[in-house]
């Protein structure tokens, strides 16, 4: 091929590395039964109500999905209190983030965004030619104040994952308050909050309000992958101001929210129950490993998402090879420069047992090693 085809920023993006799939891993270690805690998934599955939902749909695969998602739209106008025109649904929260990039970057631009965050948010940005610029943490928290520094009239775009993946750490009302009130008026400031469900602190801050209330440059993504159950399907959505609602419409494809996904996550909205019962695990879940991870004696950091970040005080990927020789995948967190770290899923209470149970071996037996 002529080189001169290929974008030259395009070709140094170093591009994403998704958790395996469950049956790719049974596949490849003879398994036959594997524990996926490496992608945040929901452990209880879809909704029941999802699921009926969805099978009625499946009847009506020869037509052409709703364009603008009509029922899940009315649907999300009265769960959120906003309007028709304040909503746009993607084909999950990633092509959200893809159409915001590729409605405002473009070659120079600038997009502003934490050390240690969401790794779509470099690449999007990187691939429309804009100069992706990661502020370091503090505490393993976005610096919002630290962003703000970073501002210069480049800037057009702020990525702000709250609560973060991979810490799931968070940032507070005030410092919310705070940011957006000096933060310029023509940046757009993206709040990705596709783990809002799983919150359960006082101060975290009702970005939506922001949305409501007027500000023009504020967006809030979220999910149906994540305390839904819905990720295989595609589909989440972002609250913003008509104006830039409607500019992310016009560079959408015609159909890009599949008929199925759009019954599901309808649907989903009206299973409250099942919405119960996934909070309810991930807060027993979080409980349950962190009193582990004392027993162990390993750091971890508080999380208000459906994951943990813990340091094995060992080689990340050393734990990972353990871990999925006895058929747990979980994520090590080498890539990001925490070389002793993974991320967890919770999971059902089984396979947050069976984790930590080998988890627990392989940490004896390494450190009865190491001190021969
Ligand atoms: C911070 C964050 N934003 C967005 C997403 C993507 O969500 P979706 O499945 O809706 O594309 C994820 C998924 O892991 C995430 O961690």
């Amino acid at each position: 091929m002529k080189k001169d085809i290929f974008k030259s920023y395009i070709e140094t993006v170093k591009p994403y590395e998704p958790g395996k799939p469950v049956k790719e891993s049974e596949r490849e270690l003879g398994l036959r039964h594997v524990v996926k805690l490496a992608s945040n998934e929901n452990p209880l599955g879809p909704s029941r109500k999802a699921l009926r939902a969805m099978r009625k749909a499946l009847q009506e695969a020869h037509y052409y999905p709703e364009s603008k998602c009509f029922y899940l739209v009315k649907r999300l106008v009265q769960e959120l209190g906003v309007t028709e025109d304040q909503i746009i649904i993607g084909n999950g929260s990633n092509e959200i983030i893809e159409l915001i990039a590729r409605g405002f970057l473009k070659e120079g631009d600038q997009v502003l965004s934490s050390a240690t965050s969401f790794l779509v948010y470099p690449i999007l940005s990187q691939v429309c030619g804009a100069d992706y610029v990661s502020v370091p943490m503090k505490d393993f928290r976005y610096d919002l104040r630290g962003l703000l520094g970073a501002v210069t009239e480049k800037t057009k775009v702020i990525f702000i994952a709250n609560p973060n993946n991979p810490t799931g750490t968070y940032v507070s009302t005030s410092e919310v308050e705070d940011f957006l009130s000096k933060v310029p008026k023509d940046v757009l400031v993206c709040f990705d909050e596709a783990y809002f469900d799983f919150v359960d602190v006082p101060d975290f801050p009702h970005t939506l309000f922001h949305v409501k209330s007027g500000k023009p440059n504020v967006v809030v993504m979220r999910t149906f992958s994540k305390s839904y159950g819905l990720a295989g399907l595609r589909i989440g959505y972002a609250v913003g101001s008509p104006q830039v609602i409607g500019y992310l419409h016009k560079i959408r494809q015609p159909f890009n929210v599949n008929a199925i996904a759009q019954a599901g996550a309808t649907a989903a909205l009206d299973d409250r129950f099942f919405l119960w019962r996934t909070k309810h695990l991930v807060r027993w879940g979080r409980r349950y490993l962190y009193r582990r991870f004392d027993q162990l004696k390993l750091r971890y950091l508080p999380s208000q998402a459906n994951f943990i970040l813990v340091d094995c005080g060992v080689d990340a990927e050393e734990v990972f090879q353990a871990l999925l020789r006895q058929g747990i995948i979980v994520r090590s967190m080498k890539s990001y420069g925490l070389n002793t770290w993974i991320r967890v899923t919770i999971g059902r209470r089984s396979q947050n047992a069976l984790f930590y149970r080998a988890l627990k071996h392989f940490l004896k037996k390494r450190v009865k090693v190491k001190g021969v």
